[in-house]
């Protein structure tokens, strides 16, 4: 590889700029024999899709103080891991990762497969995280490809074609500059670059070690790509949710484990498709507002209705918690934000 190939401008920059993180071993330790933990690298991975670094790290540790293993994390409660994991979002992801440990310590012994073909056959483990992890644990030249890759590769080559269409193609232009030394940092530095250097609004292209090659800072306009496909607006659903409180106590429900927060603890709702539903019990209904949420595919505008009911009323659905044992942060955002709105008052205090 020559001296000024972007993948060694890219290792040169990350020696000297790449961002400290929990769950990473610094150049300057992995030259000294340090290897990084494939649970913490699995972990970090895992939760770090469609989640900022700034919002994972908490998480992250939270997840190894009580976890300290993949074993530790097999062997917890499912309710437990949702409840940590709660605030997050995606929650899918919270039920792969539990289904991953336990696959790993009960059929592997707790050692991870170290390739991406193994890697790629875990439950919740896709083309990125098995490339992630093969490349930063195990050192395999594997193609990483995230939003940040995709932006950075869509820049060096000006690539004319959008998203989500371009895809194979940077996937290709990615694997073309993949280097069979070091791929863990290589991966791990365009990921850094397209966070801290390669921004989607306003890139830094001064202070870019790629920017002698790059053909979008050569034309003047690098935030013309990547190109995107017109995106359809997101569409907006409301639907309703009943909190009912008894005495000290507060109806929850779990939600089905398929679907929109599927498996989360919440109040009692009505669907949020259109559709209407009943109302877990009849009652005596306050309304007190609405909360707002957005998702990946939807804004959901939900409006609030409260009832007090009397001791030994027993509603046809959810199960009644004391409100001295709940607690609020295991609820997925757009419940808490329902709680908050329902025990603190409209400002939140
Ligand atoms: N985003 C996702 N994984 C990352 C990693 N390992 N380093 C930097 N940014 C990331």
């Amino acid at each position: 590889m020559r001296d000024g190939s972007p993948d060694q401008l890219l290792l040169a920059w990350y020696d000297r700029h790449a961002r400290t993180m929990p769950w990473r071993v610094s150049p300057q330790d992995k030259a000294k024999g340090i290897r990084p933990n494939p649970y913490h690298v699995w972990l970090s991975e895992v939760m770090l899709q469609q989640t900022t670094v700034a919002a994972v790290r908490a998480y992250f540790l939270k997840f190894i103080a009580l976890w300290p293993s993949v074993t530790d994390l097999a062997q917890a409660r499912d309710a437990d891991v949702m409840a940590a994991w709660a605030g997050l979002g995606y929650y899918a992801r919270a039920r792969n990762l539990l289904a991953c440990a336990r696959v790993v310590a009960d059929d592997l012994g707790g050692a991870f497969p170290e390739t991406y073909a193994d890697l790629l056959k875990l439950p919740g483990v896709g083309p990125y995280t098995a490339a992630a992890i093969a490349s930063i644990a195990f050192e395999e030249s594997a193609v990483v490809v995230d939003g940040n890759v995709e932006r950075v590769m869509s820049r060096l080559f000006a690539v004319q074609e959008p998203l989500p269409k371009a895809k194979s193609a940077l996937t290709g232009l990615a694997a073309s500059l993949t280097p069979k030394q070091r791929p863990g940092d290589y991966a791990q530095a365009v990921m850094d670059l397209g966070a801290t250097i390669c921004t989607p609004r306003s890139p830094q292209c001064l202070i870019c070690p790629l920017n002698g090659g790059c053909r979008a800072s050569a034309s003047g306009n690098p935030t013309d790509f990547p190109v995107k496909a017109p995106k359809a607006e997101k569409p907006t659903r409301r639907g309703r949710l009943w909190i009912v409180q008894s005495g000290e106590s507060i109806l929850i429900e779990q939600r089905p484990a398929k679907g929109l927060l599927g498996g989360m603890p919440g109040f009692p709702g009505d669907g949020w498709d259109g559709a209407g539903g009943d109302a877990p019990v009849s009652a005596n209904w306050r309304s007190i507002g609405e909360v707002r949420h957005t998702f990946t595919h939807f804004h959901l505008i939900l409006s609030l209705s409260f009832a007090q009911l009397p001791l030994g009323v027993n509603p046809d659905r959810g199960e009644f918690v004391p409100l001295s044992q709940f607690q609020p942060d295991s609820l997925p955002t757009v419940m808490k934000k329902a709680w908050t709105l329902a025990f603190k008052g409209p400002a939140g205090n």
